[in-house]
């Protein structure tokens, strides 16, 4: 393998293409980002990114000579030495990964290559579809040239994307030929990180392994904060008493009000629905996602029995985002919470640092909305959390971001007319909070 710079495509210029291109033009090669979004293109070109994600603006501005954007597909293609895709490939209603946006860029690669080239499936998908989309790809080809697929899944975290990507613990290459592999090798020599090459089904299993085992471990944490709370038992003690065992690890141990995001929430869906094509019931991933369902509404269905009604009632609402660092509002426990708040006549005054605007176009504004089709309550943006909190019922929180841990246990006693909060994310130490008047209540602990 040699280190001289590729010239390489990304397809999808999302968190996954988007952050893998600019990461390779970092590690020296010349990569061209591609997108059909005009708009999103047009905004990369004057150095912004359309995500919000710590460094990479910086980065894309560092190796601005090495990254162009375009929506013209036909040149970025046609001479690559290879092409990643890194499109959506969302859920469908009967939990299976939609491929369609693979097969366009598929399509367009066959239709445009002019050289022989590997295509790198970056997306996660189901395993056997880069086999599909090599036989996809070969059937729609038009010129004599060679073409072969690899599989390349990523690990990043949204917040943490460019960083997972550069110090990644591992890279996967999937590949049933030394020349693929050594042409992914050549892409990632320059990354100086372990790489672990195996076979393109192995590699395609490797990412809803890695994704499904991390879901089932933060619900089997739920599952027992609940019955901690039935026990007596404090979860937090209890994951830090099993974290110290590195077989367990102390990471991903966290009890709360259920995993979201675009990809636990997919992934467990399509590896279960994947084993049921087959025949096969995936038990354990079953039972993640079952119990995830339930988490999310954990609190509010304790607020239930607490309250007569909400009816009325100011309802304070810190933390929109389906976890801090983003502006991503994918399967956000709050998206599970506030419909069922509407729908019992909460007046939600709800706060969340860099989520409002995004969770706006779903929700607008009380009184903007005439046929109130959000139900018989009323929400409201504010601009901090001591805003939402003035003169409010009952507090949920939802997102443990800084802005929101920030907040003093004294603050929700002094603003809020009865200091009633119940805590998704475990932010507060129990007693801190009781001997500061508040009533509160949180995931596994007394
Ligand atoms: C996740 C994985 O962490 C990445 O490794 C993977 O590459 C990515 O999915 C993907 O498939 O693209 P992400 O969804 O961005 O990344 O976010 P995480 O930080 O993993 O958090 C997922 C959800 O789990 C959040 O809602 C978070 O609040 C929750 N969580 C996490 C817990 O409830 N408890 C924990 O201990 C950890």
């Amino acid at each position: 393998t040699t280190s001289r710079p590729l010239n390489i495509a990304v397809a999808g210029t999302g968190y996954v293409g988007l952050v893998s291109g600019v990461c390779m033009a970092h590690r020296g090669h010349n990569v061209t980002c591609v997108d059909i979004d005009e708009r999103k293109i047009t905004i990369m070109q004057d150095g912004i990114s359309p995500i919000y994600e710590q460094d990479l603006e910086e980065l894309m501005y560092l190796n601005r000579d090495r990254l162009t954007y375009t929506t013209d597909y036909i040149s970025a293609y046609k001479n690559a030495d290879a092409i990643f895709i890194g499109v959506g490939t969302p859920e469908q209603p009967d939990g299976s990964a939609d491929l369609t946006y693979i097969a366009t860029v598929a399509r367009q690669i066959a239709e445009t290559i002019e050289k022989n080239c590997l295509v790198v499936v970056k997306s996660t998908v189901p395993v056997g579809t880069n086999d599909k989309v090599e036989q996809f790809i070969q059937d729609f080809l038009v010129n004599d040239v060679k073409v072969e697929v690899a599989s390349n899944p990523e690990f990043l975290a949204q917040g943490t994307a460019v960083r997972d990507t550069l110090e990644a613990a591992r890279i996967i290459i999937g590949t049933n030929s030394i020349e693929a592999e050594d042409t992914l090798m050549a892409i990632y020599e320059p990354f100086g990180l372990p790489i672990v090459s195996v076979s393109r089904r192995s590699a395609e299993m490797i990412k809803y392994a890695a994704n499904d085992f991390l879901a089932l471990k933060i619900s089997y944490m739920n599952d027992l904060a609940n019955l901690c709370e039935l026990v007596g038992a404090d979860i937090e003690d209890v994951a830090r008493g099993m974290g110290y065992d590195s077989r367990i690890g102390s990471k991903f141990l966290n009890a709360g009000i259920g995993y979201g995001g675009s990809c636990f929430p997919k992934d467990t869906k399509a590896l279960e629905y994947l084993a049921t094509l087959h025949g096969y019931e995936l038990r354990t991933v079953k039972a993640a996602i079952n119990v995830n369902k339930d988490q999310k509404i954990l609190l509010y269905k304790k607020a239930c029995q607490r309250l007569i009604t909400f009816n009325g009632l100011k309802v304070a609402v810190l933390g929109l985002t389906f976890k801090p660092g983003t502006d991503d509002l994918r399967e956000a426990p709050s998206l599970d919470n506030i419909p069922l708040l509407l729908a019992q006549g909460a007046d939600i005054y709800a706060y969340d640092p860099v989520g409002i605007e995004n969770f706006r176009k779903k929700y607008p504004e009380a009184g903007l909305d005439p046929e109130r089709k959000n139900g018989k309550g009323s929400i409201r943006y504010v601009m901090s959390a001591e805003e939402a909190l003035d003169g409010a019922n009952v507090c949920f929180i939802f997102t443990e971001w800084g802005e929101i841990k920030a907040v003093m246990p004294e603050t929700y006693k002094r603003l809020m007319r009865t200091p009633l909060v119940y805590d998704g994310r475990n932010i507060y130490a129990v007693n801190e909070m009781r001997d500061n008047g508040v009533e509160y209540y949180s995931v596994g602990r007394k």
